[in-house]
């Protein structure tokens, strides 16, 4: 596990950027933390360390962004998503199991159907400014 304090959401950005440029195709990143805690912030250095150039926007409303680079990545929210059918719906495990670069925020309201190979973020809040961010690699790889 690595763990990095954060005081600043550029900071934030550049810790997703370290990860960002080791990640490859059919990478999954599950991103968790509380509410407005730097989940998106976070992914949007990722996406910038990946090399990819696309604005990362938060995906609260669509679910799921698709970023264009010359591997696919996928950014999904699953904040709005309230049962198993609408994940099904939205076509949410179809992005999990394609060989792009795959992004989760909320992944832990529904722990047992993410993939056990997969590299999980934690950030957590400690004052206005100050977050800290945990990084283990779940994979085995
Ligand atoms: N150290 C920090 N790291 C990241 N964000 C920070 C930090 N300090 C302050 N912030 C602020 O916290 C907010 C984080 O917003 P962001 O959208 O990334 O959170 P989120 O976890 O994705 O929210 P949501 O739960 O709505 O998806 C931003 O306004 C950012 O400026
Ligand atoms: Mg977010």
């Amino acid at each position: 596990m690595e763990r990095f304090i954060t005081e600043s959401a550029d900071m934030t950005e550049a810790v997703g950027e370290k990860l960002g440029a080791r990640l490859e195709a059919g990478d999954i990143v599950v991103v968790r933390g509380a509410l407005g805690v730097g989940k998106t912030t976070f992914i949007r250095g990722a996406v910038k360390g990946t090399g990819c150039k696309d604005r990362v926007f938060s995906p609260s409303f669509t679910i799921i962004n698709e970023y264009a680079h010359n591997i696919p990545i996928y950014h999904i929210d699953l904040y709005r998503i309230s049962s198993q059918n609408e994940l099904v719906e939205a076509g949410v495990f179809e992005y999990l199991f394609s060989d792009g670069i795959v992004f989760v925020e909320w992944g832990d309201k529904f722990p047992n159907l993410l993939p056990d190979k997969r590299i999980d973020v934690f950030i957590e809040r400690i004052n206005s400014g100050k977050r800290v961010i945990k990084v283990t690699p779940l994979k085995m790889h």
